[in-house]
């Protein structure tokens, strides 16, 4: 039995103990190439492959989207300075975010360590963030598993290639981008559980988007994000 008046101190270390056992996320690499499985069937939508090219500093990420048994992919290509763009062989959809894309530990701030689970057989850590997405970390190599958002939309990370780039010529968005003047300007709250824009195709994309935007900005916005 310790005398009392150590008590506290070990107290303080006990917690201090246990604050150490919270594992804390591993910020994204500020590059990389991930192949994602897309299960939208749960939201009413269809499986996508989806190549995706996170390239932070260069400002930029692409998701490269193909539909199961569709021929022509999608491109959402989203900027830093809010600029997204949304494109397939015939049309063109721009939008105007008023926040940049998710840093590479956007899941450090705000994020709620939920324990540990095995999806998939992958032993993960769970976290959750605004209540928008719930993210799975593998123990051992702490490259993501999996993220599923509240939508229903699930995804799996097939391959997760640090450092994998995408050539400069395929981020450029065609010229019927800028040949009319349909410009959305986006909401924070622009694919939320209450909102009805996140039904449909585009709806999707708003929620991709969302991720992108919303979940890393800073808390203010990420708030509105999730109250609207
Ligand atoms: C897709 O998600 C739905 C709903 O969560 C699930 O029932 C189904 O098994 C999943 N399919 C695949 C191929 O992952
Ligand atoms: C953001 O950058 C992209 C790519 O350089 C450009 O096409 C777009 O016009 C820019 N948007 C704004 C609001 O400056
Ligand atoms: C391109 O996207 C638009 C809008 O989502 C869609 O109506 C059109 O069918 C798509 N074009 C092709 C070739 O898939």
């Amino acid at each position: 039995m310790p005398p009392l008046r150590l008590l506290p101190l070990l107290l303080l270390l006990a917690a201090a103990a246990a604050a150490l056992d919270t594992p804390t996320p591993t910020p994204w690499p500020e590059q990389f190439h991930a192949v994602v499985f897309t299960n939208l069937t749960g939201s009413g939508g269809r499986l996508q492959l989806i190549d995706l090219y996170y390239d932070w500093p260069r400002g930029r990420n692409l998701n490269l989207i193909r539909g199961q048994l569709s021929g022509d992919p999608t491109y959402d290509v989203e900027w830093t300075n809010g600029t997204s763009y949304f494109f397939n062989a015939t049309s063109c959809r721009t939008k105007l975010f008023p926040v940049g894309l998710l840093p590479p530990d956007w899941l450090a701030a705000g994020a709620v360590y939920l324990g540990r689970e095995t999806v998939a057989g992958f032993d993960c850590h769970l976290w959750t963030k605004v209540d928008f997405v719930w993210y799975y970390e593998d123990v051992v190599t702490h490259r993501p598993v999996r993220w599923n958002f509240f939508n229903g939309m699930q995804q799996h990370v097939m391959s997760f290639e640090v450092g994998g780039v995408l050539e400069d010529s395929k981020w450029q968005a065609p010229a019927r981008c800028f040949s009319d003047q349909h410009t959305v300007i986006a909401d924070p709250g622009a694919a939320t559980v209450t909102d009805d824009r996140v039904e449909g195709e585009d709806g999707k994309l708003d929620v991709m988007n969302a991720f992108f935007r919303f979940v890393g900005a800073p808390a203010a916005a990420a708030a509105a994000a999730a109250s609207v």
